[in-house]
């Protein structure tokens, strides 16, 4: 989704930092890029369609400047086009927005009114001309951006630069996430922490409804009321070349390869204040996509070891739903990003009704997390390509780790020692060859029972974001009631068995597929052989709470090399967004 940075600071260069910034915000997801920057005291705005390349050609990186803005947009007010694209200046302010201003028409229907005009269809214009509008009334930056914060309705990240007053960079937010960087002498402003890596690790998090105005050498903090405010300074422990590819073709190769690692520091981390499990009668996860699909895995789990009944759902149906519990029920949202509108919509729902919330999150300091009650942070370090892959499988692990305290048995995590090392093994087979068999095709099934069918949702949606082949996950013994009319001859069908109770079900289910023409290619743990399958991906066997770990690594590289095989841009795909701010 939309990305900020903004700098102000002596020592460097404004252009090339902002230029820097959006370069590493990019995994987000844009679609046109635009920067603002002072030089010689006057505003000079560069605005593109499409990638930050486009943009790169129209700047010069020689030209001096100390304070600038800049921002990719993914659109969501108006068709992506340079006029629609950020920065936006209405007479002596200058903006770049994350969000949606959701009282946008009436604000604008008030400045129309008083003689304001619009170049461009978005709620971001009309935001900046508000803010000049009650600016010609307060004649005072911060008392303008207070009044404007209790003005505008919905969700935003505002980045300010008024021509009143260079020498200080304005920063305001409500829900959408805003960081502030310190550096020596220069300081940043940023929606996610990559963006600045390149230049500092130490930032702080601004709060819903709270002002900053920065200077080459000092960051004040203001909150609704406009007293000044002390905040907590933060260390990013990753560095910026661990958000770089490290000689992979792709963040999502890297990612993957990172998965060992990432298993290791989430099981062994140091986890404090976490609820007492033994208090709750049921279990609501909620959550989206894939984060969503570790929530099914997750149900199976408890469900089975710990014998809690647990719902999942899906958070943007959850938030608008009447749901049933009580105090002795524990909500679980589980996001990488920890800034999904929806599920922290859910959270917020959760938490006014007083039930006890506990996130499974990535990202420190980020909205689910200061607004759980309970936080589990996986350790999946900054995750860049847009499809989810070593955050997913620590979500996994986390999973495994609930499961086995809720149930007090130490033993359903018997081969958690020996996991790292197998899945490096199981990430070093070949899945090139398989994905040669399928890559053209329009439609591909993913079949299992179970808590494999928990992983053919991810397999089928990994799939389908980054090679835009259509694909579905069913329930093994459930295609023969309608769906296996679209089975013919060479429809692959991607077969996951590896829960021994369920094996000769699935089998005879796969028989089902095989006698009607499909390609198959069988993941299992088990040593069965058979002339069911026309390929097999024989995975190493371990306890059922940590197996889905194994399982879904050949369904990812699976994906990752049809993706390849059709030229997709497997980091960033079409129409999606790393972090999705908006419902
Ligand atoms: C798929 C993917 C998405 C996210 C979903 C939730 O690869 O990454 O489906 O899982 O958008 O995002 P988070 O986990 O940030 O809440």
């Amino acid at each position: 989704m939309c990305g900020i940075t903004g700098y102000i600071g002596k020592n460097k260069n404004a252009i090339k930092v902002i230029i820097d910034g959006l370069e590493a915000l990019e995994y987000r997801g844009y679609d046109s890029a635009g920067i603002a920057y002072i030089t010689d005291n006057k505003l000079k705005v560069i605005k593109e369609k499409g990638k930050i390349v486009n943009l790169k050609e129209k700047v010069d990186l020689n030209i001096k400047s100390t304070l600038g803005i800049g921002h990719t947009r993914w659109a969501t007010h108006g068709e992506p086009s340079k006029e629609n694209s950020h920065p936006h200046t209405v007479n002596k302010f200058t903006v770049v927005h994350n969000g949606i201003i959701e009282n946008y028409l009436e604000l604008k229907d008030t400045l129309l009114k008083n003689g304001y005009t619009f170049n461009s269809t978005t709620d971001t214009e009309v935001a900046c001309a508000y803010i000049d509008y009650l600016y010609k009334e307060e004649k005072d930056i911060l008392k303008t951006l207070n009044k404007a914060t209790k003005i505008f309705r919905g969700s935003y990240a505002l980045g300010i630069i008024c021509i009143d007053d260079l020498d200080n960079l304005y920063a305001v937010r409500k829900t959408s996430p805003l960081i502030i960087a310190k550096g020596d002498g220069e300081n940043y402003i940023a929606s996610d922490v990559p963006a600045i890596l390149k230049y500092t690790n130490k930032y702080m998090l601004l709060d819903d409804n709270e002002i900053a105005k920065i200077s080459v050498s000092d960051i004040k903090v203001y909150n609704d009321k406009l007293k000044e405010v002390t905040k907590e300074t933060y260390e990013f422990e990753g560095s910026y070349e661990s958000s770089m590819k490290c000689g992979y073709d792709h963040f999502m190769l890297k990612e993957i390869h990172e998965e060992p690692i990432v298993f290791s520091n989430t099981v062994n981390s140091k986890m404090d204040n976490l609820p007492d499990f033994s208090k709750y009668n049921q279990i609501h996860i909620v959550a989206c996509g894939s984060a969503y699909h570790t929530g099914l895995v997750g149900k199976y789990l408890i469900e089975k070891y710990a014998n809690i009944p647990v719902y999942v759902e899906v958070a943007s149906e959850y938030r608008y739903k009447k749901n049933f519990y009580d105090k002795n029920t524990l909500v679980i949202f589980v996001s990488q990003s920890g800034e999904t509108a929806d599920t922290l919509a859910a959270l917020k729902k959760a938490n006014d009704d007083n039930i006890d919330t506990l996130s499974i999150v990535n990202v420190v300091g980020s909205s689910i997390a200061r607004e759980s009650k309970y936080v589990i942070y996986t350790k999946a370090g900054c995750e860049i390509a847009v499809a989810t892959t070593k955050a997913y499988l620590a979500q996994l692990s986390v999973f495994a780790l609930i499961t086995s305290w809720i149930s007090k048995d130490k033993n359903i995590l018997k081969d958690i020692d020996k996991i790292s090392n197998l899945i490096e093994e199981t990430i070093d087979k070949n899945y090139l060859d398989i994905a040669k068999q399928i890559y053209k095709n329009n439609n591909i099934f993913f079949i299992g029972r179970g808590i494999d069918y928990a992983l053919c949702m991810e397999g089928s949606l990994k799939l389908k974001e980054i090679s835009y082949i259509n694909s579905v996950a069913y329930q093994a013994g459930e295609l023969k009631h309608g769906t296996i009319s679209l089975i013919e001859k060479d429809t692959p069908v991607i077969a996951i068995a590896t829960n021994d109770e369920l094996l000769e079900k699935t089998i005879s289910n796969i028989k089902e597929v095989k006698a009607r023409g499909a390609k198959v290619i069988f993941i299992t743990n088990s040593d069965v052989t058979g002339d069911f399958y026309d390929y097999i991906i024989k995975i190493p066997k371990v306890c059922e709470t940590l197996q889905p770990i194994l399982t879904v690594i050949p369904l990812q590289l699976i994906a990752y090399e049809v993706a390849k095989l059709n030229n997709c841009d497997i980091d960033k795909p079409r129409n999606l967004a790393k972090s999705v701010t908006v419902e």
